[in-house]
């Protein structure tokens, strides 16, 4: 490759040599990648997942996994929107488990609450209707206080929705869509895949890694054109936020989010993704050359507000990093705004391929009615010394925290009085976020369209628009930093 350019494209110098961190097995930067995995897509109707102890290859090895059908990261499921869905269940597990579909607005039976997990050797059946925009969803597995290992594990998998109207758009397809679950690791001792959270900084931060992994491979590389491309991208990180940037300082479009696409494209040189949000890019590399490679990173960022923010130096390149003690995160494990460099492009010397226009309209978002009569409530997300709370009070099981009417909209209140942030998840579809005050004080770009996850910083009080139209029965509000989820920060609404 052209060295100097190389340099020059990823502006290598500052965060470049940031992975060869004292201490980590891992080789540093640049010197080994990995093949990505390209997703394939299996229909959704008549799948049977059978979760089960296996191994995954994750690049420079295979490591011990818990997958779906021996996948990983799980199968990728598609399903045309009015589709009937029938899906089986198989847990081969030695432990219960259950699967949810996240996103997705389905019958109470089908949205996979902790209650309704199933033992080892024992199945589940879901069957429901999607009615949910096209777009990027996922599932994963939502077992009582164990969501976060079984996640982490390595059953998590895309769900992509399809209809007509995106399909009518001609957004970039095949070889030029590249749906990607990007992750962290912590891959100390070799055995990426265990989950070993400590009881301190772990269930604090939650389970942030060490090394970035997309569709399943540590330090992943691609070849691609020099072309349009259409990256749709999952944070299925227990933990970690990603503060998504290419390396040129080029800017990506962005076309969707959770809940689908947006009402027009926004042309962005940054865009933070928490923990279940999803967003839908796309990165223009046709005036690259061949050889030229492009790194799609999370941007070094501070959390205002944040415990433990700037007692570790700074990130992954600061000599103290690793030392931020207990609040800065695990020895050697870089702390949450740490820059890392998720996922490297290569240009082929393929023909340049010019970007076709990227229509103005993508799609229309009805605005929901709010006035004064609209009711209210307040969720006050709280975290102390190991202990994470919705309103003071852990999740139980089977206590109804609230009612909520059918076809009624209400406006929510997230308010974050802690010092951590908290990606906070509504299940049963998707929401409008109507304001943020405090903190970052804005709505910001990405979350202008349809949201079931919204990122809320300390100090931030962020308003939703939620309503319920179709499906009555118990559902789940929680945080998904997974840790904190497992701890309790989640709660249970009956739609009724
Ligand atoms: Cu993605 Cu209740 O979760
Ligand atoms: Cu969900
Ligand atoms: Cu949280």
């Amino acid at each position: 490759m052209d060295r100097r350019r190389f340099l020059s494209l990823a502006g290598v110098g500052a965060a470049g040599s940031a992975m060869a961190l004292p201490g980590l097995t891992w080789p540093p930067l640049q010197e080994r990648r990995y093949p990505l995995r390209r997703l394939q897509s299996v229909a959704g109707d008549g799948l049977t997942l059978t979760a089960g102890v296996s191994t995954a290859d994750f690049g420079p090895g295979r490591a011990e996994a818990w997958t779906l059908n021996g996948e990983f990261p799980a199968p990728t499921i598609r399903i045309r929107r009015g589709e009937r869905t029938r899906i089986l269940l198989q847990n081969e597990l030695p432990e219960p488990t259950i699967l949810h579909w996240h996103g997705l607005d389905v019958p109470e039976a089908a949205d996979g609450h902790p209650r309704l997990a199933v033992g080892p050797g024992e199945s589940y059946r879901y069957d429901f209707t999607v009615s949910d925009r096209a777009g990027l969803y996922w599932y994963h597995p939502h077992t009582h206080e164990r969501t976060a290992p079984q996640t982490y594990k390595g059953m998590a998998g895309l769900l992509v929705v399809e209809d007509e109207t995106d399909t009518s758009l001609s957004l970039p397809a095949g070889e030029f869509e590249i749906p990607l679950i990007l992750q962290d690791k912590r891959t100390g001792g070799g055995a990426p895949l265990r989950y070993a959270a400590s009881m301190g900084p772990d269930m604090m931060m939650g389970y942030l890694g060490d090394t970035p992994f997309a569709n399943g491979v540590a330090h992943a590389t691609v070849d691609v054109r020099r072309g349009l491309y259409r990256l749709r991208v999952l944070n299925a990180s227990n933990a970690r936020i990603f503060d998504l940037a290419l390396s040129t300082g080029a800017s990506l479009t962005l076309v969707g989010s959770d809940g689908g696409l947006l009402e027009r494209p926004t042309r962005l040189r940054r865009i933070m993704l928490g923990t279940g949000e999803r967003v839908d890019l796309l990165a223009d590399f046709s005036n690259l050359q061949p050889g030229d490679r492009v790194l799609l990173r999370s941007l070094e960022f501070r959390v205002p507000g944040m415990m433990g923010m700037g007692m570790g130096g700074r990130g992954m390149g600061g000599r103290g990093m690793g030392r931020g003690g207990m609040m800065g995160g695990m020895a050697g494990v870089p702390p949450q705004g740490a820059p890392m460099d998720l996922l490297e492009f290569v240009m082929t010397d393929e023909p340049a391929e010019p970007p076709s226009p990227i229509p103005e309209t993508l799609s229309s978002i009805p605005t929901p009615r709010i006035d004064a009569d609209t009711p209210r409530r307040e969720f006050r997300f709280e975290s102390m010394m190991m202990s994470h709370t919705i309103n003071g009070r852990a999740f139980a099981m089977d206590r109804i925290d609230l009612r909520v009417p059918l076809g009624q909209t209400e406006v929510w209140t997230i308010v974050n009085t802690s010092r951590l942030p908290h990606p906070v998840h509504v299940h049963v579809g998707q929401f409008r976020v109507l304001s943020r005050t405090g903190g970052r004080g804005r709505i910001m770009p990405w979350e202008a369209g349809l949201k079931d996850t919204v990122l809320v910083f300390p100090d931030e009080r962020v308003e939703i628009a939620v309503r319920f139209d179709e499906h009555p029965g118990l559902f789940l509000l929680h945080c998904h930093n997974l840790e904190h989820e497992d701890m309790g920060m989640m709660l249970n609404f009956q739609v009724e």
